[in-house]
């Protein structure tokens, strides 16, 4: 059994406690929180015991696993705390807010079992998307191109405490909403090569220091990849990825995978398991913690662990290297 404790009792921190809940192998035992009240909540949830701080809870405990589901500038630091006392961790996105934090992660993944949670990945249309590339099904793939356009207003970053600025959310849009199209964009095409990007603030100039908006062109393994994202949308439009290839093209939208070749369209949907947060954050969370803890039981690589989104981080970095001098 796998005991594991919870830092940061928010939104995603319930889907989180809803996997390890239904995991065999995993017990809650412990959850920390800077509002006492959700840390409150979250242990009487799960019957697990609640502290005010990571620092706090490992006094008390020893927990195997931590999972951080706490502001982004806390990602890299929490992880080297809990590893250096031998703590597996398991981090939500983005693995980094900058260069120096990588160096951290390194660190803590050099001493205990690291993962990121990247769920989109383990979306079976995109496993059919990279079992067409790995086959050359419609030839060699060309180029690639990515929308994310979103709805945030000003109470979403108000109210939590940390989004919004590039100290706590270190980026909008970019680092928050659509670095998961970024990271299948990258894991799809391969390694950044070029990047160049600008960045806006469109909509919520004077309530948030960071970009509602980035476009970027990309070189990725040789192939151009187009991409957008924006928070200054209607509605949270399904995010699409178009993977051009010689003979077809490829469209990922919600879990469907639409193929386009010049005989005519091809919808192909998946069973997907159901969603426990929202609906925008997609169903992969429970597979891709369930494989966490199975990697480590079985002694096995994690498919997401930091090595595997080292080059979605340099992209990431890179476009904040060119896109924050537009902005
Ligand atoms: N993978 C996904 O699909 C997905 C979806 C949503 C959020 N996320 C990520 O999860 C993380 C949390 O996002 P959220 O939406 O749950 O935010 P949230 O604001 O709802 O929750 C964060 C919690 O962390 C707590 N916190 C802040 N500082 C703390 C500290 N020093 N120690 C302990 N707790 C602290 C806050 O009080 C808050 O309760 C972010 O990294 C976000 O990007 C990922």
């Amino acid at each position: 059994m796998f005991h594991a404790a919870i830092i940061g009792c928010g939104g995603i921190a319930q889907v989180h406690a809803a996997v390890l809940t239904s995991l065999p192998d995993t017990e809650i035992t412990a959850c920390a929180d800077i509002r006492p009240e959700r840390a409150k909540a979250m242990a009487e949830k799960t019957g697990c015991r609640a502290y005010s701080s990571l620092d706090e809870l490992l006094e008390h405990e020893t927990p195997d696993s931590v999972h951080l589901c706490v502001p982004h500038y806390l990602h890299a630091p929490m992880a080297l705390k809990a590893a250096e006392k031998g703590i597996a961790v398991f981090s939500e996105k983005p693995p980094v807010i900058s260069r120096d934090q990588w160096e951290l992660l390194e660190k803590a993944a050099a001493k205990v079992p690291l993962g990121i949670c990247f769920q989109n990945r383990y979306n079976p249309n995109v496993r059919a998307a990279e079992t067409i590339i790995r086959e050359g099904t419609y030839g060699k793939l060309l180029g690639a191109r990515a929308f994310v356009t979103w709805k945030r207003e000003s109470p979403y970053y108000l109210d939590s405490g940390w989004r919004g600025t590039w100290k706590t959310e270190g980026g909008g849009v970019l680092v928050n909403q659509s670095v998961h199209t970024l990271d299948l964009l990258v894991r799809l095409l391969g390694k950044p090569e070029k990047v160049e990007a600008h960045m806006a603030n469109h909509h919520l100039n004077g309530v948030i220091e960071v970009e509602d908006t980035v476009e970027a062109y990309l070189v990725l393994g040789g192939k151009p990849a187009l991409f957008y994202a924006t928070t200054a949308y209607t509605e949270d439009a399904p995010v699409l990825i178009e993977l051009h290839f010689e003979k077809a093209a490829l469209r990922l939208e919600n879990d469907a995978l639409e193929i386009r070749t010049k005989e005519g369209a091809e919808k192909k949907t998946f069973p997907v398991p159901e969603t426990l947060g929202k609906g925008y954050w997609g169903s992969g969370h429970g597979v891709c913690i369930a494989d966490f803890y199975a990697s480590i039981r079985e002694g096995r690589p994690y498919q997401n662990d930091l090595a595997s989104v080292r080059d979605t981080a340099d992209a990431m970095l890179r476009m904040y290297e060119e896109g924050r001098k537009t902005l």
